[in-house]
């Protein structure tokens, strides 16, 4: 599909994969080495942003808002205009950034063993 890379620095290619049932969105080096991926399912009206990271050696220069924004395309292109994201605390200014807000603050509860 075709999509604006009129905002990737120069020396990054752009690669989606939109035909599978996770889409998913990589800023290539002229080498072909991945420096930054992000990943997007839809459910009902819902597009679920997942696993958004950019290399280290790769960060700040607006590759993973690329991603982001490329990704929100595809949802788009779906007619789906709402998202949701569980972010780290690096990925919340980049989502803030972006546009996004917080929800509600997330929180997880394990089990050690479930006893009989
Ligand atoms: C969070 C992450 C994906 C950001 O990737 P990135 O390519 O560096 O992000 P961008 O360059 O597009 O950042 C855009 C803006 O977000 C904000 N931002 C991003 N990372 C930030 C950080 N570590 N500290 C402060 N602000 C940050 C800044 O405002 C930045 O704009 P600026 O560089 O002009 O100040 C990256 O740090 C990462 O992979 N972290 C580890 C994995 C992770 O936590 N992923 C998020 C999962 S929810």
């Amino acid at each position: 599909m075709t999509l604006s890379k009129t905002e990737l620095p120069k020396g990054y290619v752009l690669d989606v994969n939109d035909d599978t049932p996770v889409p998913i969105v990589r800023v290539l080096t002229s080498e072909h080495m991945e420096a930054a991926i992000g990943r997007v399912v839809f459910v009902g009206h819902f597009a679920i942003y997942d696993r958004i990271e950019t290399n280290l050696r790769h960060r700040r220069n607006g590759l993973a808002s690329i991603v982001m924004k490329t990704l929100e395309a595809l949802a788009i292109n779906r007619g789906i205009r709402k998202g949701i994201l569980v972010a780290t605390t690096e990925g919340k200014v980049l989502y803030e950034k972006l546009g996004w807000s917080v929800y509600t603050p997330y929180m997880t509860a394990v089990i050690p063993e479930i006893k009989d």
